[in-house]
């Protein structure tokens, strides 16, 4: 009788023993214990009781007793399922001696970046991607990613990594908007979700209609057998260990480096000379070094969420192209966790409008990579600057000038978005932390969210 989206449980006065659960598109699990038996929406939270779990389907019911569980199909026929074991352990979701989930994250992204190079090294040295996967990836000749939120910000920093190393058109839509006004579709397009949780009801509810029309999919995901996961034809694993912190950091990166990954190995089977030239692991490597250099910054760069976002209202990121983006994920950052009013801007684009909220004092922080765009954003702040905002570089080593505040180590241009987002996720946390909010749980917000 129940529509829409749902997992619930249910017990009976009479029979307070036995659980009846039951789920449509929301996740639900049991865990399996010894003489026990649980229920729960992740398994992360049951870490402490099991790492055994069975996964429950859309439309199944299900009796769990102390002892046993009974899975019926919405026919009422009985479905055997085995259990899987959850490749995780508590230390893996224990703070340690971090005040902050989101601090221990962020100081695990170099580790997640050598860990990705590990995962997907070949015996000789190429990016192992299966080869079904990359057939279909070669017979497409666009790349639609689909996400929500931190994930669609990923999308956006990898456009431009997967256009130039696989030479294959990529859009990236937001899943809440696409759902319901799909654009016309390329002849032979491919879907990419990228969902940290793989729960995203937004993003599941495209995958739908994707399988409905019969079109290839990809998931790129933290959770092995999550929805998503399951649900598309291919899934790739960020390999980033549990994020807990709503804010995501690590999930960020690692999908970067996923991306970076996969159009590695398109372009090598397509000899497109970028790809060819690009050695991605020893990138990542470089990329893994220059994060380390930048999470042992905490102090510096501390005093400057203290100088320019501890009582401010408003703040702005800007930048161009892969700038802008890392100025996206910047400005969501800041304003979930710290609730300061922040905007991601192309920095081009402020003087069209945007440039009417700058007062004596606004906080607006340039991010510059790029040598071809870089003058223009400087030239940007500078007009900023004489409107009264209070200005914050943040710059590649090779681009810096002797008055910029933050400088990154440099790294090959493509792959620049993975050093210059830690600075502002330590700006984001240390802001929340001066304002005296909680920085892993923000107001109003979920870590995973299963309704659209
Ligand atoms: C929620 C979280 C965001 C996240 C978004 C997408 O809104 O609060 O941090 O970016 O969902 O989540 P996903 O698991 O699909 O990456």
């Amino acid at each position: 009788m129940i529509r829409g989206s749902y997992a619930f449980a249910l017990v009976e006065k009479n029979d307070p023993e036995t659980i009846y659960v039951a789920k449509n598109k929301s996740p639900l699990l049991i865990g399996l214990g010894d003489g026990f038996n649980v229920i729960c929406s992740d398994a992360l939270a049951m870490l402490d009781q099991t790492t055994h779990f069975v996964e429950i389907e859309d439309g199944e019911m299900v009796t769990v007793t102390a002892d046993a569980i009974e899975i019926e199909d919405p026919k009422g026929n009985l479905v055997y399922r085995e259990s899987y074991e959850a490749q995780l352990d508590l230390t893996d979701i224990e703070k340690g001696t971090y005040p902050y989930y989101m601090l221990k994250e962020i100081d695990d992204q170099p580790t997640v970046m050598r860990r990705l190079i590990q995962e997907y090294q070949g015996e000789s040295g190429e990016v192992v991607i299966d080869a079904a996967l990359k057939n279909e990836l070669l017979a497409s000749d666009r790349i639609y990613i689909i996400a929500c939120g931190t994930s669609n910000h990923a999308g956006w920093a990898a456009k431009s990594i997967l256009e130039k190393l696989t030479q294959i058109p990529v859009e990236v839509h937001l899943s809440s908007e696409f759902g319901y006004n799909m654009p016309l579709l390329s002849a032979k397009p491919f879907f990419l979700f990228l969902s940290q949780s793989g729960e995203t009801a937004d993003s599941r509810q495209v995958l739908v209609t994707i399988n409905q029309l019969g079109l290839p999919s990809l998931t790129i995901t933290n959770v092995a057998g999550s929805t998503l996961s399951r649900e598309a034809n291919h899934t790739l694993l960020l390999h980033a260990g549990p994020e807990i912190a709503v804010a995501s950091t690590k999930a960020y990166t690692a999908q970067i480096a996923v991306m970076t990954l996969l159009a590695k190995a398109i372009g090598d089977e397509k000899a497109v000379p970028e790809a060819l030239d690009f050695d991605v692991f020893h990138e990542l490597s470089i990329v893994a070094s220059a994060m380390e250099a930048l999470v042992d910054e905490k102090a510096v760069i501390s005093q400057f969420a203290e100088d320019f976002l501890s009582d401010t209202r408003n703040a702005f990121y800007i930048g161009r192209g892969n700038d802008y983006y890392v100025s996206m994920e910047a400005a969501l950052k800041l304003k979930e966790i710290s609730y300061i009013q922040a905007e991601g801007f192309a920095a081009g684009e402020l003087k069209h409008g945007t440039i009417a909220l700058i007062e004596e004092g606004t906080p607006v922080i340039g991010v510059i990579t790029e040598e071809v765009t870089g003058s223009h954003t400087r030239g940007n702040l500078k007009e900023v600057e004489s409107r009264g905002a209070h200005t914050l570089v943040i710059v590649s080593q090779e681009l810096a000038k002797a008055t910029d505040q933050i400088i990154l180590p440099n790294v090959h241009p493509l792959v620049t978005s993975l050093v210059a987002v830690v600075p502002t996720q330590l700006l984001a946390y240390f802001a929340t932390l001066q304002r005296g909010f909680d920085v892993d749980k923000p107001r109003n917000l979920a870590k995973s969210v299963t309704v659209e």
